[in-house]
């Protein structure tokens, strides 16, 4: 039996399994433990179930001596020093696939509410100031015969694309390794969807250079990570109309507190970060985590290690 330390309680069936084979401590609080607290209960575990708010870094390595793997609930490892992890011959594994439906349907449910002012129309019933069917007020914009323009070609990229084809949009894409170049993309898309992992050359992949060169009306969707768009520039761009409007189910940080001054900006909607938050998603998350932690405490490869 190794220790191994849950960093917030969860709920799903996959954990009894890991109980039945470690001794597991779950952090009993609602929010994450903060630094210290992670490393002090990590200084003599074994194994290590982090969640995407959880910071992994070389600090806390140094103080966990006995760590042999580190599982993360998420897709995103950008929470965690993977470099810093294979140093120490620690494996970490991720949840990859098992959100991508959850989070493409996010994607696409940001922007018809973008495009189609849905919050902004809920919000006027509920005040009483729906006085009746109006030829020219609450317009929107529809979606088939327009560009919509991917950035990152992995799975949850894809699968947006496949939506998009229902909707009878044109599907450009940018990544690394295929598509468009980012600046025709920006040019060219009437929406602009970020679906690219969050690293040093994606940071502010999307800043005010980039935003000055999408089109006056076009819409922004993030559901990949706050830090791929300088929110900076995009409360500039909105205030000066410079896009069509935004929508974000990831910001930096997270979460973004009611007065940070990004909330100001017209024509922005914000999230709670729930791209994967479905009953069924966050099930199987779990259950993929606890089966590369499980795997690697036996001296297997985790079924998804990323390094
Ligand atoms: C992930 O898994 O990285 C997602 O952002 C969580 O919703």
């Amino acid at each position: 039996m190794a220790r191994v330390f849950v960093t917030r309680a969860l709920p799903f069936p996959a954990l009894d399994r890991l109980k039945d084979a470690h001794e597991v401590e779950e952090w009993p609080g609602d929010l994450p433990p903060a630094p210290g607290e992670l490393r002090a209960r990590t200084r003599e575990t074994e194994g290590l179930l982090t969640l995407i708010t959880d910071r992994v870094d070389a600090e806390l390595l140094d103080a966990a001596p006995r760590l042999r793997a580190v599982a993360n609930m998420g897709v995103g490892t950008d929470n965690i020093d993977v470099d810093a992890c294979a140093a120490r011959g620690i494996p970490v594994g991720n949840t990859p696939d098992v959100l991508t439906d959850a989070t493409a349907d996010l994607a696409f449910a940001l922007l018809l509410a973008l495009a189609r002012k849905i919050v902004a129309g809920a919000e006027k019933v509920r005040a009483g100031e729906w006085r009746t069917w109006e030829p020219a007020a609450d317009l929107g914009a529809e979606l088939a015969g327009t560009v919509l323009g991917i950035v990152g070609w992995g799975r949850i990229g894809q699968a947006v694309a496949r939506r998009a084809v229902g909707f009878g949009m044109e599907i450009v894409h940018s990544s690394r390794s295929s598509g468009v170049p980012l600046e025709e993309l920006l040019e060219r898309a009437d929406v602009v969807s970020l679906h690219t992992p969050l690293t040093p050359d994606t940071r502010h992949l999307i800043d005010a250079a980039a935003l000055a060169r999408m089109k006056s009306t076009a819409l922004l969707v993030n559901t990949a990570r706050g830090g791929v768009v300088d929110q900076d520039a995009l409360r500039s761009a909105l205030h000066a109309a410079e896009i069509g409007g935004a929508a974000l189910d990831v910001t930096d940080p997270e979460p973004l507190p009611a007065d940070h001054p990004l909330l100001d900006a017209p024509n922005l909607l914000v999230v709670p970060h729930v791209g994967s938050a479905t009953v069924r998603t966050r099930a199987k998350m779990a259950e993929m985590a606890v089966e590369n932690l499980l795997a690697a405490l036996d001296g297997r490869p985790m079924p998804h290690q990323v390094a």
